[in-house]
């Protein structure tokens, strides 16, 4: 079978991470064009991928401008320039890999799935969470019905206080209206892992949070605009200068991914990042920015049939994997992200087993091998025209942003929201050829 041929839209963190994985299977999937303003991102990629000048273009525009020419693209552009362009190439006949979250808002997310589905392609949205050897297994105990039937989830995502700091007091995500808003950005993967070992659709959903911390009120007395004039840096949790420095310290490896470097500075040098730390957002302090999305918010929510559960996230963790605690009938199952502790309640016994999860929990570690997990699936759907490989079919990726939708509407609003009912059901997902 000849590889997969493969078009890259945006060739920044997720672009060339996905990208890597190509490079890595040379006889299942090649790149054979890229889109991506910023010249020196995209010719570190053509020149990585041996893509030539006639199929490396400045704009997703371009590229799209030129017909199909790959079987699948893979959309790795920002929150609020996803929709545009995964319409325009579904409507070219492209196979779709698209990055989280779908779109920016609900009726954004309902044209990309009318669009896939009018023009029949293979569509997967990046919820790499679902592809880790630890989901397969949080999934294996549960369909082996070890506790029974799921009563009620705790579910925490530890965002990290320097992960925070760094994308949503800092970074590309601080603003809703630029980019998505925190729950939408960094949680439509937790609502949606959540909705899959659960295997029930949130129905109705209430949410409290805020931006609380990083606020310019908080800042110590002594601080400057930017860490590197700062005289209470040394003593502050979220210097940019440590973090980046522990980073650019390590060695930068050209074959690897450079978060969190790649989004500060092109060149991994300690002059460049002096320069980025002194001019660019990213040596802002944290409490004289323009950030507006939450620090910390939870969702209270039900299942379908009954069941609830509690989403935390917050970046005032020190990061890692998500963990997790769903009890069932029968038992109870407590997970973090590398092993799974299985409680049964009949022998009063507790097992654990240990999922092998390689690379750590952040863009730089793969997502616990979701990242590849997610690739691997793609490409095979694509090469087999079996879309049952990928885990997240457009309805269902829908229902789960539907519930991200509805529970920032019920932290806005303080009231209880109940999730769009109109999205079929995963069976009805595949039966529809997702
Ligand atoms: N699945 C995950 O776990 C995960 C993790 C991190 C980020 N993301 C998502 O992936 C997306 C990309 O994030 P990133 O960190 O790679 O961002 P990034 O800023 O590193 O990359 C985006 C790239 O798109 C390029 N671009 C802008 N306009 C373009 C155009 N018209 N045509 C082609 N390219 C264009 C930019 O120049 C940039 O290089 C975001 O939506 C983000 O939320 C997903």
């Amino acid at each position: 079978m000849s590889p997969v041929t493969l078009a890259v839209v945006g060739a920044g963190n997720r672009g060339s991470a996905h990208g890597r994985w190509a490079l890595a299977q040379p006889d299942r999937a090649r790149v054979v064009a890229v889109a991506e303003p910023r010249a020196v991102r995209r010719d570190r990629f053509a020149s990585s991928h041996d893509i030539p000048a006639g199929a490396s273009f400045a704009s997703w525009q371009e590229l799209a401008a030129k017909g199909r020419l790959a079987d699948a693209v893979m959309i790795c552009t920002q929150d609020a320039a996803h929709a545009e362009p995964a319409v325009a190439f579904a409507e070219l006949g492209y196979h779709v890999l698209l990055e989280k979250p779908m779109a920016t808002n609900e009726a954004d997310c309902r044209r990309i799935v009318e669009a896939v589905e009018r023009a029949g392609v293979t569509f997967a949205v990046c919820h790499v969470l679902r592809y880790t050897p630890y989901t397969a297994l949080v999934k294996r105990v549960l369909d082996e019905g070890r506790i029974g039937e799921v009563m009620s989830v705790q579910h925490l995502e530890p965002v990290g206080y320097a992960h925070h700091a760094h994308s949503y007091v800092r970074g590309a995500w601080r603003r809703q209206g630029a980019a998505a808003f925190m729950l939408l950005a960094k949680s439509c993967h937790d609502l949606d892992w959540l909705r899959y070992v659960v295997g029930r659709p949130i129905r109705r959903v209430a949410s409290f949070g805020g931006l609380s911390h990083f606020r310019p009120e908080n800042r110590p007395d002594g601080a400057a605009d930017r860490c590197l004039d700062c005289a209470v840096e040394p003593a502050c949790p979220y210097s940019a200068v440590r973090f980046y420095s522990r980073f650019l310290d390590r060695g930068v490896d050209w074959e690897g991914d450079h978060w969190p470097l790649d989004a500060v500075m092109d060149r991994y040098t300690e002059a460049d990042l002096r320069a980025a730390l002194r001019d660019g957002p990213y040596g802002r302090c944290v409490y004289a920015s323009d950030n507006n999305v939450v620090d910390h918010q939870v969702v209270a929510m039900e299942f379908d049939g009954g069941p609830t559960g509690t989403f935390v996230m917050t970046a005032f963790s020190a990061g890692g994997h998500r963990r997790t605690r769903l009890f069932g009938t029968r038992g109870e199952l407590e997970g973090d992200g590398e092993t799974v502790r299985v409680h049964d309640f009949l022998t009063g016994t507790a097992e654990v087993l240990s999922a092998g999860t390689p690379g750590n929990a952040t863009a730089g570690g793969g997502h616990g091998g979701g990242d590849w997990g997610l690739m691997d699936a793609f490409v095979r759907a694509v090469a087999t025209g079996d879309r049952s490989h990928v885990l997240t079919g457009p309805r269902e990726s829908l229902e789960a942003h539907l519930a991200v939708f509805a529970a920032e509407r019920a932290r806005r609003e303080g009231v209880v929201a109940t999730v769009a009912m109109d999205v079929a059901s995963p069976q009805e997902d595949t039966a529809a050829g997702r």
